[in-house]
């Protein structure tokens, strides 16, 4: 069985991950799991730039396939913020509720009609070489509300509206985010090639 390698530590995404690709008969780890795997910087300016970089660091270091994303929220209302800076829009690398604080103090002077939004996840799937292999990407609209609800997910979720459900992602089941989200829809469209390379 071949080997696939998670390129993030994010315990939250990778439990959102996992599920999706649960039933493919590969050996799925998490870069936690390999501990002379350095971090990778994320120092690029888009999400394919950074989930390129994550991909490549990790498979050249591990000398395995490894899939890796990036992914952030976007609300055009406010310059496309946070976008690729989302993990450290308030300053510290994942503090989710400075983040979150943030988006609230610049949501309030935006019209309720004009709090349109989407998260975005970018895939990217390197071989043993750091070669990349496939690239896929999904979105997910919503809006942004003003109070949180809900402590399903992570990050922004809390404030993000599904419209058509009338609920956050913080609400609504795990099951439900993983029929919807961004990072679904991504490693969704990442599969055939995951299957194609790893297999038999
Ligand atoms: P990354 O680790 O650089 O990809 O940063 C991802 C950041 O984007 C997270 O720290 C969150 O702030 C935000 N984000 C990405 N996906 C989600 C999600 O599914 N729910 C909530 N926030 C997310």
């Amino acid at each position: 069985m071949l080997r696939l390698v998670l390129g993030t530590r994010n315990k939250k995404k990778i439990s959102e991950i996992i599920p999706l690709l649960a039933d493919l008969p590969i050996e799925i780890v998490d870069v936690s799991q390999l501990p002379h795997v350095p971090e990778v910087e994320e120092t690029g300016r888009t999400f394919l730039a950074n989930a390129s970089a994550k991909a490549q660091g990790v498979s050249k270091a591990a000398h395995t396939w490894t899939l890796a994303e990036d992914s952030g929220l976007v609300v055009p209302a406010l310059g496309n913020e946070p976008g690729v800076d989302s993990a450290i829009y308030a300053g510290k690398h994942g503090d989710d509720a400075a983040n979150n604080a943030k988006l609230l103090s610049k949501i309030a002077h935006v019209p309720e009609t004009e709090r349109g939004a989407y998260y975005v996840c970018v895939a990217v799937l390197c071989n043993p070489s750091g070669e990349i292999q496939a690239v896929s990407e999904g979105r997910c609209h919503g809006r942004i509300v003003t109070t949180p609800l809900g402590s399903h997910g992570f990050g922004y979720d809390p404030f993000f509206l599904i419209p058509e459900y009338h609920k956050t992602f913080g609400e609504l089941a795990p099951v439900v985010k993983a029929a919807l989200s961004h990072r679904a829809k991504a490693i969704h469209h990442i599969r055939s090639a995951i299957c194609k390379y790893l297999v038999p």
